[in-house]
């Protein structure tokens, strides 16, 4: 797997920006897997994520549905696997029939994206300034794997551009 972008944010909105910088790069297809600790930023991220795509609907985090689906240029749909036996109901569901006709982002307590498609876009937020009296700060590395991107990675890259340490 390739490293792409190491970001460091220093507030929810920057974090958001971001989510929205890679938004704007995704289409109809496509999966967004974002890992980080509970209140790391994951759903903070999803919203700009999703407002690129033209989601003007609130963007939380689903709680008694696994999906939560939103209008959008593309529809979005947003799936939030915080419990280990939701990882069932997503394959009870058909994941890979869910991926088709919408852009899909899943947030995930835990680094299990094993059984994921290959062809993604992984978000790992940590919190890496807490407890250092900086408890806003996060570290957001963004990588994009498979064949499909590799065309596209240029694009995504100019995107994140503007939030480089530069
Ligand atoms: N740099 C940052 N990026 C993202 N969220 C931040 C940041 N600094 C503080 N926060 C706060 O952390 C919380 C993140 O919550 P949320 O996005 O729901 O996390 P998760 O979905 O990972 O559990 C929010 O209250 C947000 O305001
Ligand atoms: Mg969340």
């Amino acid at each position: 797997m390739m490293e792409m972008a190491v970001l460091t944010t220093k507030g929810a909105q920057e974090t958001e920006a971001i989510g929205e910088a890679v938004g704007s790069q995704l289409r109809v297809g496509d999966l967004v897997v974002l890992t980080g600790d509970l209140g790391a930023g994951k759903t903070t991220f999803a919203k700009g994520l999703a407002r690129a795509l033209g989601v003007t609907q609130r963007v939380t985090s689903p709680t008694f549905t696994i999906v939560q689906e939103y209008e959008g240029r593309v529809p979005v749909a947003h799936v939030d696997v915080y419990r280990l036996d939701r990882i069932q109901e997503l394959h009870d569901l058909g994941f890979e029939e869910l991926l088709e006709g919408r852009v899909t982002v899943v947030e995930w307590g835990e680094a299990i994206a094993l059984v994921l498609p290959r062809e993604r876009i992984d978000v790992r937020i940590a919190m890496d300034g807490a407890g250092d009296g900086d408890d806003d700060l996060r570290v957001v590395e963004i990588v994009a794997t498979g064949p499909g991107w590799d065309d596209r990675r240029p694009a995504l890259e100019a995107a994140l551009a503007p939030f480089g340490d530069a």
